[in-house]
Formats: C-alpha cells, sequence, structure tokens
C-alpha cells in the first residue's frame, strides 16, 4: 500500500491527504505543549480523548446547523474533515476571567464577565499569538469585514452551544479557542469551525469543586491530564470507563 501523504504537522495533531480531493485525515497524537511549545511531553490516551470529544462537540454543533469541517470519526486517532484553508486567526470567546485576560487586565480568576468577550489572537507561532484588533485583521486583509460578522456569530453560537452542553453535566465554560476555516464550494466560499474543539482548547471546571478539567492541568502541573479529559468524556457519555488508557468503553 502507498504511504499517505502527510500535509502538515502541528503540536497535537498531523494531517495528511485525505481518501477523496478535499478531504483531509486528522491525526490526533498524544504530545501536548504548552507556553508556545516550551512546556512539552506525552500524556499517554491524550490524542483518543481529543479525537473523541472534538467528534462530539462538531457532531453537535452539526445537528443545530452550526457548520464545522468534521465528516466523521475514522478510528480511534483519526477524523476525516473538509479541506479548509485556516484563517489566520485564533477566535477566543470568555465567559469568566481566567488566563491571559486575568493577567493583562488583573482581573480575578473566576470573575464572571459583564458579557462573553470575543479576542482575536494572530496565529503565528514565532510571534506568540499576539493579540490583534479588527483593524489590524481588515488592514492586512486576514478576513473581510463579512467574514468577521460571520466569525463573529459562530463564535457565540458555539459559545451558547457549549455553554449549555457542559452546564448540564455541572461544568463551567470559563473560555475557549476556535479556529474557523474557508470551504470554497464553486464560486462561494462558506465559513466552518475547524481544528478541533476539547479540552486542549477550553477552560473548563467543575460547577462545585472548582476542579480543572482542560489543559491548565498540564500548564500548571495539576495532576494527571487524562483523568481530568476522561471525566469530561465520562460525563458527556462518551466513556464509561473513567480511564482511557486501561480499557476504554466506547458507548456509541
Ligand atoms: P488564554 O487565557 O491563555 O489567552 O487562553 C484562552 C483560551 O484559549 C483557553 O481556553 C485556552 C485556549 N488557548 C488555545 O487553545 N491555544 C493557545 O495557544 C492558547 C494561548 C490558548
Amino acid at each position: 500500500m502507498a504511504r499517505r501523504k502527510k500535509i502538515y504537522e502541528g503540536k497535537a495533531k498531523t494531517l495528511y491527504e485525505g481518501p477523496e480531493p478535499g478531504t483531509i485525515v486528522q491525526y490526533f497524537k498524544d504530545d501536548a505543549t504548552a507556553f508556545n511549545a516550551e512546556k512539552k511531553d506525552v500524556i499517554e490516551g491524550k490524542g483518543v480523548l481529543n479525537n473523541r470529544l472534538s467528534e462530539y462537540f462538531m457532531t453537535g454543533l452539526g445537528e443545530i446547523g452550526v457548520p464545522t469541517h468534521f465528516i466523521k470519526r475514522l478510528n480511534m486517532r483519526e477524523q476525516l474533515v473538509k479541506s479548509c484553508e485556516i484563517i489566520p486567526l485564533e477566535v477566543i470567546v470568555r465567559n469568566y476571567a481566567a488566563g491571559s485576560i486575568s493577567k493583562r487586565l488583573g482581573i480575578e480568576e473566576g470573575t464572571r464577565l459583564p458579557r462573553p468577550i470575543v479576542e482575536y489572537c494572530y496565529k503565528d507561532d514565532s510571534l506568540g499569538d499576539p493579540l490583534v484588533t479588527e483593524e489590524h485583521i481588515a488592514a492586512f486583509g486576514w478576513a473581510s469585514q463579512q467574514d468577521m460578522e460571520d466569525i463573529l456569530s459562530l463564535a457565540l453560537r458555539v459559545n451558547d452551544y457549549m455553554s449549555g452542553i457542559m452546564y448540564a453535566v455541572g461544568i463551567r465554560l470559563v473560555d475557549f479557542k476556535i479556529e474557523i476555516g474557508r470551504v470554497y464550494e464553486g464560486d462561494f466560499q462558506r465559513l466552518v469551525i475547524a481544528d478541533e474543539i476539547s479540552p486542549d482548547s477550553c477552560r473548563l471546571w467543575d460547577i462545585e469543586t472548582g476542579r480543572k478539567l482542560d489543559k491548565d492541568v498540564f500548564r500548571r502541573d495539576l495532576g494527571s491530564l487524562t483523568d481530568a479529559y476522561s471525566e469530561v468524556a465520562r460525563r458527556l457519555g462518551i466513556l464509561q470507563s473513567s480511564n482511557i488508557t486501561t480499557a476504554p468503553t466506547v458507548v456509541k
């Protein structure tokens, strides 16, 4: 069998050419990085969990009419997605203060924000993904005015969906990051949610105890990352076992 073509290797995922034109296979690695890859480790089972969790969220978004790049999960670590051109922005939505906004503006972590705040960072690792304004985005042509309206609406719909689904299982969606892709259909382009939605790219806190169930466990050395991600998957009914690295039993 011919070896498939690698298109791109990122910090947590590798992309391969898909079986049909316009498709890509997204492989979830066990690698964890933080602080622009200054901190690195391999966390056995993380890729399997994120593949399942991202499938779950992307499928749910599709069901409520939010377009995503997701086509189907192929196996434990891979999913088939639509090939798209990634807009070079990290779109962050915050409901509570944490992380960089707390540092930047001196707001105590956990403070409820007056309303969801949307931020944009320019996707460039060599610059450390700096925060940018819509003025930069328009001036440098990273996205059009129409794109920005669509991106804002998509980001807020993802926030509503993710907040609701998490609240239902006793988890607070503090903030999250998404990436947006352009899919070309004939002469038209459509914006879709791309990349992944997983505890790598969200802050998730247990509502009762405040326990962190996201990548801050790794960033801040708070214990087992797979235990935290497994807990999210277990609450959502994705896994029966609370420990994926031993004997995960997939429910659906
Ligand atoms: P921040 O508080 O560090 O700016 O992060 C905001 C949210 O974005 C948080 O849920 C983590 C997520 N995030 C990523 O997914 N990738 C990144 O590179 C960074 C810095 C944050």
